[in-house]
């Protein structure tokens, strides 16, 4: 029978007929449905697998792919690792036994996912990355993050700004302070890709004037391996924080800032501040802190001149272009890259889709978070979602 078609219609319209075959057969399958483009969204299934529940974002993240995903028409599986690898590779192997047809992986540890991948590219599962890159492998099919150096750079720069080093324009500022002033680094976790990008952007745009001498890092805990906090801990910035107060400001000596790579651990360090009688109030002393991710408790911080600046970064858009390229593989195309340099894994450039970043300030954050319906006067006021 199928050779007579072959005969008839040529190869390519057998294959499309033999595609059309398996077709309605659904997720679990293992026909690559990432490849042939004809099967129905309801007939598919999406893994979305997502680190951790403890920090805001990534529940907005997991909220809104599913979203995005149920309003297309395809079944999602969302799971949550608790930051715990083995439970996210667990997660993988079981979305990749059961037939997902695609897979959306914030990972906890980028570079830990390897076996997991080869098996998603035996079965032909097409893998997104998701704002974290996974590492190692060849087998990553594109990656949707946010500028992250640019992340960096923004954390810098409104440091510098809080400290009077730059002007509004974050131009060299004319009256800036003498100097030195004193501040400290911290970094995020090690095995998070994007950490090593935030570290970059922001130590290449103070090193300048740790270099001139106006900034200083009275520690001399100025590598990220020794500013890194595991796993993203807010408890654990606290506990640093605590022992850099003990061990290097416990006479007179001024804390001007903090480099604080995300909003969990900037409150972290803001607690340790508090507890060791700093504050409570920029105004009142706290030193500059910066941020990330926009979390409503910080952005209340914000609003109450406690914690200094945070880098807002739109998840939902995030997930529209996580939703746009899944889609894109299971309808047989190509998503749309606007970055084919930046992210080398180690084995490949993955084909990636940036966007950008805002920094978030007293002044500012009406604008961006509240007067766009991010969120609500309300909510910020309380602190609360
Ligand atoms: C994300 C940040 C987040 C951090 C901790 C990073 O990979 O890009 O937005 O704050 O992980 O969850």
């Amino acid at each position: 029978m199928r050779s007579t078609l072959t005969t008839v219609l040529g190869a390519g319209a057998a294959l499309t007929l033999l595609l059309t075959a398996c077709e309605g057969e659904g997720a679990g399958t293992g026909d690559g449905a990432g490849g042939d483009g004809d099967a129905a969204p309801e007939d598919m299934t999406i893994g979305v697998a997502m680190p951790t529940q403890t920090y805001e974002r990534w529940l907005q993240d997991g909220g809104s792919i599913e979203q995005g995903l149920e309003d297309l028409g395809y079944g999602v599986d969302l799971q949550y690792a608790d930051d715990d690898i083995p439970t996210q590779s667990q997660q993988i192997d079981q979305m990749i036994t059961q037939g997902v047809d695609a897979l959306i992986v914030a990972s906890i540890d980028g570079s830990a996912l390897t076996s997991q991948l080869d098996a998603a590219a035996a079965a032909d599962i097409p893998v997104i990355a998701y704002d974290r890159l996974l590492t190692n492998s060849a087998d990553v099919d594109f990656y949707v993050t946010f500028d992250n150096y640019e992340v960096g750079v923004n954390q810098a720069k409104s440091l510098l700004y809080g400290l009077g080093v730059l002007d509004e324009s974050f131009e060299d500022s004319d009256d800036a302070p003498e100097g030195p002033l004193n501040i400290e680094l911290f970094a995020g976790s090690l095995d998070d890709n994007n950490s090593h990008l935030f570290w970059q952007g922001a130590i290449e745009t103070l090193e300048p004037y740790l270099e001139d001498g106006t900034l200083e890092v009275p520690s001399g805990q100025d590598s990220i391996e020794q500013a890194a906090i595991q796993r993203w801990e807010q408890e654990t910035a606290q506990e640093r924080m605590e022992n850099l107060l003990t061990s290097h400001y416990s006479g007179d000596d001024e804390l001007d800032g903090v480099l604080a790579p995300a909003d969990p651990l900037s409150r972290g360090i803001i607690t340790a501040l508090r507890n060791d009688g700093w504050g409570p109030s920029i105004e009142d002393g706290m030193p500059i802190v910066t941020g990330q991710d926009a979390e409503i408790a910080s952005i209340s911080l914000i609003d109450q001149g406690i914690q200094h600046s945070t880098i807002f970064k739109d998840t939902r858009l995030l997930a529209d272009e996580a939703v746009r390229a899944a889609e894109a593989y299971l309808q047989g195309e190509e998503p749309e890259a606007n970055d084919t340099e930046t992210y080398d894994n180690g084995e490949i450039v993955v084909p990636s889709f940036l966007l950008e970043v805002e920094m978030v300030l007293q002044d500012n954050y009406e604008e961006i978070l509240v007067d766009s319906g991010y969120y609500t006067e309300e909510q910020v006021e309380s602190g609360q979602l």
